[in-house]
């Protein structure tokens, strides 16, 4: 296990093989059939694959769920079925399985405690987690009430609870809109730069692009394409430049001084404008509205400045949400979470509240971008730390 470690390798399989067989012991479908692969520490790792290709039983051998009827499988050096190390994973299953009647605090209160923890560090994380998924306004509903994107994110929490070292998400993101695609991406690349090991199953390639550093494609169970994602994507058979825009005159020169080195213009020379991300220009959309009805609301409804200050006081990842309250929030007005704002946050709280209707100048949307993330950061940081 020393060894494992001091090559912060956190699992590895050796020619990993599951055989499903029927009642008499017959093979009925080679689920996964002898793959290698290794993930080390602080790496956000994909396993992608079409429908029935492995992914899933590949997860719950690491998970121990499930024996591998061939080859090696080595989860923080231990064999996956070694009780003490599944206090190091957290799993978010493809289906969120969830006691329908407990609320979203009792729910992460249930789990924390199946962790051993004490009340006090219950209550705590179980605040902080549903800030960081942005349920906090919810933490007193039934889960059995909530949409797909919201049992998603209390998913998400859950697996967080006990701070885990390994983080196994199955399809994190499907369900969640746009903001709530974007904030799960921000977790887990926040999650990796604490040095933990996210593996994530997605069908939807856009978000494994966006956080992978290596990943593996499966079909058939077995490995068809591996690497670092940069080595994947990159076209080396291509050069791209990017600057500032240039105008006829001088993409004209550029396209004869590069033809004059041999580069044709016609065959392997394009050049125009790049095209944005979707997702970017869906977030900046939605800001705006949000920054245009948040001077509106200051304006006309002073009673709900508090929760929002509030709200972002004691946000972990809220402040990741930079857009409108999520469609999912209720319509009733709902109470805010149990009481968490120590003194020194409720003068805070106060300044705010008496400076707002004086003060002449809002920060920029880019100033108060980078003051809610570094709030958030913080917020996780202290939430990781505090194990
Ligand atoms: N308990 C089981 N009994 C029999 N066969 C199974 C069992 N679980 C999975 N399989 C089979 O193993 C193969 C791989 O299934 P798996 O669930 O790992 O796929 P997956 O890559 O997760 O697919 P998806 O993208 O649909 O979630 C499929 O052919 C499936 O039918
Ligand atoms: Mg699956």
């Amino acid at each position: 296990m020393a060894e494992q470690q001091a090559n912060n390798i956190v699992i590895e399989a050796t020619g990993l093989t599951k055989i499903f067989k029927d009642f008499w012991g017959r093979p009925k479908a080679r689920a996964v059939n002898g793959i290698d692969f290794t993930i080390k520490q602080g790496q956000v790792f994909g396993l992608l694959g079409p429908n029935g290709s492995g992914k899933s039983t590949t997860v719950k051998m690491i998970l121990g769920l499930l024996y591998p009827s061939r080859g090696v499988l080595k989860v923080f050096g231990e064999e996956p079925q070694n009780v003490d190390m599944k206090s190091r994973i957290g799993y978010l299953p493809e289906e969120t399985y969830l006691y329908r009647y407990l609320t979203a605090m009792e729910t992460l209160d249930f789990f924390g405690a199946l962790f051993g923890q004490s009340p006090e560090m219950r209550k705590e994380r179980s605040e902080q987690l549903l800030n960081m998924v942005g349920l906090s306004h919810a933490y007193n509903r039934p889960v059995g009430e909530f949409s797909k994107g919201m049992a998603r994110r209390i998913g998400l929490a859950q697996a967080l609870v006990n701070d885990p070292d390994l983080i196994i998400l199955d399809e994190p993101t499907s369900g969640l809109d746009p903001i709530g695609c974007r904030e799960v991406k921000d977790v887990i690349r926040l999650l990796a730069s604490r040095g933990k090991t996210v593996i994530l199953c997605s069908h939807l390639l856009a978000d494994v692009q966006d956080v992978c550093d290596e990943l593996i494609v499966l079909y058939g169970g077995k490995i068809r394409a591996s690497g670092a994602l940069k080595d994947i994507l990159s076209v080396k058979d291509q050069t791209r430049m990017i600057c500032p825009s240039l105008d006829e005159k001088t993409v004209e020169d550029l396209k004869k001084w590069l033809e004059s080195r041999g580069v044709k213009a016609d065959e392997n020379l394009s050049i125009d404008h790049p095209i944005r991300d979707l997702e970017d220009f869906f977030l900046e959309v939605v800001n705006q509205a949000r920054a245009q009805s948040v001077a509106t609301a200051g304006a006309q409804a002073g009673g709900e400045v508090p929760e929002y200050l509030a709200d972002k006081s004691n946000a972990v990842l809220d402040a990741l949400r930079q857009a409108a309250p999520s469609k999912e929030q209720p319509k009733e007005e709902e109470k805010p979470a149990a009481p968490v704002i120590d003194q020194a946050k409720l003068e805070k709280l106060e300044t705010v509240k008496e400076q707002k209707p004086v003060e002449p100048q809002q920060p920029t949307e880019d100033e108060a971008r980078k003051a809610e993330r570094e709030r958030a950061n913080n917020a996780l940081n202290n939430l990781l730390n505090k194990k």
